[in-house]
């Protein structure tokens, strides 16, 4: 478990599925995800137990507000495509419940598995990206250090037209100077 002052970090349990199929079936989260409906149980239901053979290469968390004393999931995020070669890893997030978008959980949470990454992992570089129309995903990238490498064009069809993919990059070396 990974802790935080707004949240902490915990591994996907089983009885997270229905949490999943709530935040992946939502229009409004999933335009901003390489996602499309419908996300099916039998679908979610895999990518839990396919965890387990992929804890090499995969380092999911599901994201907790901590509150009044409890504790409540409201998106998950990870590390993926670890590579113990090239020592690097590719950075994902979404918070699923949409009242905690804008209160800086991002910002947090993805300071935590930066960090967990680095001093852990021994990254030493994470990549990540974002659709063009994401201003917010994409200033806090910017915010946590990632420079942005390039655009590619066109790359997704999201509400009715085609979007860029912005690419970002965040070197071990540029994150241990902040
Ligand atoms: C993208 C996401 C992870 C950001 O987390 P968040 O908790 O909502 O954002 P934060 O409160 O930490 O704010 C991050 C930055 O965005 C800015 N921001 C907040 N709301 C914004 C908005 N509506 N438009 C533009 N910028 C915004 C904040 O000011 C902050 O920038 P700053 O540090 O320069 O001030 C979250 O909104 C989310 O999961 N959205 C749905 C799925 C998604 O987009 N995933 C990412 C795919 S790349």
């Amino acid at each position: 478990m990974l802790k935080g002052n707004l949240l902490l970090l915990r591994p996907v349990r089983r009885s997270d599925l229905a949490s999943f199929l709530k935040w992946f079936n939502d229009p409004e989260v999933i335009q901003y995800l390489n996602h499309y409906l419908p996300m099916t149980e039998m679908a979610e239901a895999k990518w839990i137990e396919g965890l387990a053979d992929r804890s090499r290469t995969d380092t999911p968390f599901v994201i907790e507000a901590v509150e009044g004393g409890g504790t409540r999931p409201i998106g998950n995020l990870g590390l993926h495509g670890i590579s113990a070669r090239d020592h690097s890893a590719t950075f994902g997030i979404a918070i699923g419940e949409k009242e905690y978008w804008s209160r800086g959980y991002g910002t947090e949470a993805s300071r935590l598995i930066i960090r967990y990454g680095f001093e852990q992992l021994n990254l030493h570089r994470i990549s990540s990206g974002a659709i063009a129309f994401n201003e917010r995903s994409i200033r806090m990238h910017l915010g946590l250090g990632f420079k942005e490498e390039g655009r590619q064009r066109d790359v997704f069809y999201k509400n009715g037209a085609f979007h860029d993919h912005v690419m970002f990059g965040l070197l071990r070396e540029e994150w241990k100077e902040r």
